[in-house]
């Protein structure tokens, strides 16, 4: 029996859809939790407690496991657990991605970097530090511009500015965030650097892919139709198949193999956004993980297996080819958090799951709970699934879902963040 080693962070939405792949496939996995009590508790007899910050303890950690119990694969759930995982692999002598093109991925002004020098077209950047006086970089920066954190995901953080008064308040608020006592414990000097990247114009898609010996097969393209231009990026459609021509599509697979090779990833899953322009195709991320939050369950292969099958498939060696994506179209939202605060109350669950095509509705944040906005919040509200004969089809029933889903959020009592952002 394969034993692999999942690594998930503490805010994981993925253990439960990796755990169930695994007992469809008869694979044993051993959780490597990113010090958080709640995941250690998930499966306490196979759990490997882990500090993802201290990647040379994580490895001594990794490395003793492996002599009781040898490791077949080490499988990242998110960002945060990528290099950890690259090297650890690397260690163990399993398939894996070179460890500095994961490092590549993970820092966005590596990122930049190295696509930038392999001539991969992708906006301009200035790499900045919270130190760094804002009124003087906002005199030297090009507009509209986004500041983002370079270590952060899930667009927390990630701001447009159309001039200089807005970079300085961005960047003020981005500094904030990058305070949080989670930020700072991660003990990472990258949690320090602001990416101030030209904006790039345009509608964007994401691309799920995998790569086998440096081959990228792409799994899924997915439109986001709603319009995405700032000042945040809150992520919410995600339909699959994209209905962009497929000339196109083939030619955003082939950006994103591009990107790839620039990077040097060679194995395991990929998830890109990329955007798209009168001009040509920009990578805006590649990361060597498959999709965030929930959304994978949008995605079935061959007789209706996950995504997080395919993974753990691919990582055993067991092979893949031949999987294809079901062809009835799906999507997601990722349900917008509509103001910060207590969550009270979620009415009209019940109306929504009756939309036709429904496949089915997650609220994330349990009642009770605090919900934050981007920019600071880093934790989704709930998923709305549907599937339809057609891409068009499913983007109105999540929105009509979504129309019938009422949230009672109860202010806090003393606001501390501006409002304003522009
Ligand atoms: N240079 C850019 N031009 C336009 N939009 C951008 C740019 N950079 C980021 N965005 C928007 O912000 C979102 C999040 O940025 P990204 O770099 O992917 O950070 P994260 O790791 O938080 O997802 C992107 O999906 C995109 O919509
Ligand atoms: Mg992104």
């Amino acid at each position: 029996m394969s034993h692999i080693l999942l690594l998930l962070a503490t805010h994981t939405y993925r253990a439960q859809d990796f755990l169930d792949a695994a007992a469809a496939l008869g694979v044993a996995v051993t959780v490597g939790a990113d010090g958080s009590q709640a995941l250690a508790d998930l499966v306490p007899e196979s759990t490997l407690e882990l500090d993802f910050g201290n990647l040379e303890g994580s490895l001594a950690s990794i490395a003793r496991l492996a002599t009781q119990h040898p490791i077949d694969a080490v499988v990242p759930a998110e960002d945060e657990g990528t290099v950890l995982a690259a090297r650890a692999a690397e260690t163990l002598g399993l398939p894996h991605n070179p460890v500095e093109a994961v490092v590549g991925a993970r820092y966005k002004h590596l990122t930049r970097k190295r696509l930038a020098r392999m001539g991969v077209p992708g906006p301009g950047f200035r790499l900045l530090s919270v130190d760094d006086d804002p009124e003087v970089a906002a005199a030297q920066a090009t507009y509209p511009c986004v500041l983002k954190p370079v270590l952060l995901s899930a667009s927390r953080g990630v701001i447009r500015a159309n001039e200089r008064k807005g970079f300085v308040v961005a960047f003020r608020r981005i500094a904030r965030i990058l305070e949080e006592p989670e930020v700072v414990e991660r003990h990472d000097p990258a949690a320090r650097l602001i990416l101030a990247e030209e904006y790039v114009a345009g509608d964007e898609l994401a691309v799920e892919a995998v790569l086998t010996n440096g081959e990228l097969q792409v799994l899924a393209l997915f439109d986001k139709p709603d319009p995405l231009e700032g000042p945040l990026f809150e992520e919410t459609l995600f339909v699959t198949p994209s209905r962009r021509p497929e000339s196109e599509q083939k030619a955003i697979g082939e950006r994103v193999a591009w990107a790839a090779r620039a990077l040097g990833l060679r194995h395991g899953p990929l998830h890109a956004e990329v955007r798209v322009n009168e001009q040509g195709i920009y990578p805006i991320e590649i990361a060597p993980r498959s999709i965030g939050g929930l959304c994978s369950r949008t995605l079935r292969f061959g007789a209706g297996i996950s995504l997080e099958e395919l993974i753990l498939r691919h990582a055993t060696g067991m092979g893949i080819s031949g999987l294809e994506r079901e062809p009835r179209a799906a999507g997601v939202m990722m349900i917008p958090i509509p103001s910060g605060g207590i969550l009270r109350a979620v009415g009209g669950v019940t109306e929504a799951e009756t939309v036709p095509g429904v496949r089915g509705i997650e609220i994330s944040i349990p009642i009770g709970q605090n919900v934050v906005p981007l920019p600071e919040g880093h934790r989704y509200l709930g998923f709305i699934f549907a599937s339809a004969d057609t891409p068009q089809q499913v983007e109105k029933t999540l929105r009509r879902a979504h129309r019938r889903l009422e949230f009672s959020i109860e202010p806090a009592a003393a606001p501390d963040q501006p409002s304003s952002l522009m």
